[in-house]
This record gives C-alpha cells, sequence and structure tokens, in this order.
C-alpha cells in the first residue's frame, strides 16, 4: 500500500495529490546538475523558449542514468499504479525548466486531451507525476491546477501553435471562468523533492517565471499498460512506443547515485 484510503478518496475528488518533501535533497541534487548538462546539449530532444533558454528536455529516462533511476523509482510508480489498478509504461518524460527569468507560461489544457487527439490513448487511463527539482515558490512559475476540472471528461480546445515554442491544445477564458467558478485554482508549493500526481483531465497552466529563481519539475507521464497509445504521429521521443511494464529500482536507488557520484552530488 501506497497511498491511504483518504488520499485515494482525496485524489479521485479533487484530480491531484500533493506529497511534500518526497524525496530528499541530496536525492535531488545530482538530478539538478544532470538537468543543467542535459540542456546544454545540442540535441533533439532539448526544446527551447524563442528566447533560447531551455525549455524542456524529452526522454531523459533513456540516455541519462540518475533519470533512468528516477523514472523507474518505486515512490513514483508505486502509487501510480495502486491508483491506475495494473502495470504502467513510460508515455512521456520531460524535465520542464521554467528557467529564471526566461521561463515562458504553459497555457490552460489537459494533458489526456492532447494524448487522445494526438496519440490515439484509448481512456484516460494514465496521469502525470510532477517531481520538484528545485524549490517551487508561489512567484517562480508554480503549476497551477482547477480541482475538480477531471470530471469534465475531455474539453473542446484549439491547437494554439502561436503562443509559446511548443504546440499545446489549449482551453479558451470562457472554459476557464467557468471551472474556475466551481473549483477555484490552486499552486501546490514545497521544496525539491515534492511531489504531485495529477489525473490526466486535470485543468492547469503554469505562469512565465521572472524571478531569478529556477523552477525545475520533471514530469513521468505513466499510462496503464493496456491503454496504451494507437497513434504513432509524434516523435518517440515524445509519445513512447515502449509498453513494457516498468521494473521499479531499488528504494535506495539515487542515494546509491549520488554516492557514486561525489562531484556531481556534491555541486
Ligand atoms: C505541463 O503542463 O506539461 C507543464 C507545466 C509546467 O511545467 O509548468
Ligand atoms: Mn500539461
Amino acid at each position: 500500500m501506497f497511498l491511504t484510503a483518504q488520499q485515494r478518496e482525496d485524489f479521485d475528488r479533487e484530480g491531484y495529490l500533493f506529497l511534500p518533501s518526497c524525496f530528499s535533497d541530496r536525492e535531488m541534487q545530482a538530478l539538478r546538475v544532470e538537468a543543467e548538462t542535459i540542456y546544454g546539449q545540442d540535441r533533439e530532444e532539448v526544446w527551447r523558449e524563442k528566447t533560447g533558454a531551455p525549455r524542456t528536455a524529452f526522454a531523459a529516462h533513456t540516455y541519462n542514468e540518475a533519470y533512468r533511476r528516477l523514472g523507474a523509482h518505486p515512490r513514483l510508480i508505486g502509487p501510480v499504479t495502486e491508483l491506475l489498478g495494473e502495470a504502467v509504461y513510460m508515455h512521456q518524460f520531460k524535465i520542464n525548466a521554467k528557467a529564471a527569468f526566461d521561463g515562458d507560461v504553459w497555457q490552460w489544457h489537459q494533458d489526456y486531451g492532447t494524448w487522445a487527439r494526438d496519440d490515439g490513448m484509448p481512456e484516460p487511463r494514465a496521469m502525470n507525476i510532477a517531481v520538484f527539482l528545485d524549490e517551487v515558490l508561489p512567484i517562480n512559475g508554480a503549476l497551477m491546477f482547477i480541482p475538480r476540472s477531471h470530471k469534465r471528461g475531455v474539453l473542446e480546445a484549439g491547437h494554439d501553435l502561436q503562443t509559446t515554442s511548443y504546440p499545446l491544445w489549449t482551453l479558451d477564458k470562457a472554459t476557464v471562468t467557468d471551472l474556475a467558478k466551481e473549483g477555484g485554482i490552486v499552486a501546490p508549493t514545497g521544496p525539491a523533492g515534492s511531489v504531485i500526481m495529477f489525473h490526466g483531465n486535470l485543468v492547469h497552466a503554469s505562469p512565465p517565471n521572472i524571478t531569478p529563481y529556477q523552477r525545475k519539475i520533471v514530469y513521468l507521464t505513466l499510462c496503464a499498460v493496456s491503454n496504451h497509445i494507437t497513434k504513432f504521429q509524434r516523435a518517440e521521443w515524445i509519445a513512447h512506443r515502449d509498453f513494457t511494464p516498468i521494473e521499479p529500482v531499488a528504494d535506495d536507488a539515487l542515494m546509491t547515485y549520488a554516492a557514486e557520484h561525489p562531484a556531481v552530488a556534491a555541486e
């Protein structure tokens, strides 16, 4: 059992679950350093803001050992497997930078809208689990949710190719206004190592980061194996085709990584 009955009930009602300080700062340190190294690389998986600052790095669990361990961590895989009631595979994996001064907006959207429209995912039996690499503050581009909006199914959306460097199926102002009247808007904040699980249909967004404080968050999108995607129009490193169930690593895998890489762990 990874979640209590109360936590399962909260998740079902609100559409998200916030688990502060799920990992220690030592476990996050090497991941912070590795993220900067990845952002510095010239590779197709790294998307940049219009300014050139890093926006997101896809699929790092396939080319970086520290992220491979995070992508199979039992503290993440365990609760999601429990909620979805079946083994999970990695549909998408990204390290979102929301860089100091340059981190741009993520418009209001539902993730399952994209997974269904672009990837042919049959049901919303997939979810994100977010891991804060840096402290998330009310001022550095915190992730915002409209609680209970996951109960509305897939909402009508428009494909926004203009606002940022990243194409996104976004909701209009009237829809967001209407949903917020009912559910309000929350922005969970907390130290590095905190975790948020959220339903694929939960409406969310984040404002630009104009502060000098970094706000890196890793997102694992875990999908029930029997619910794998059926359309393969996006790159393999954005919407994965490997539907093998994730085999969790040991609970101390990130601590072991820190011990094996003292230079990175101490930076
Ligand atoms: C997302 O919705 O996929 C990203 C939001 C963020 O990192 O702020
Ligand atoms: Mn999203």
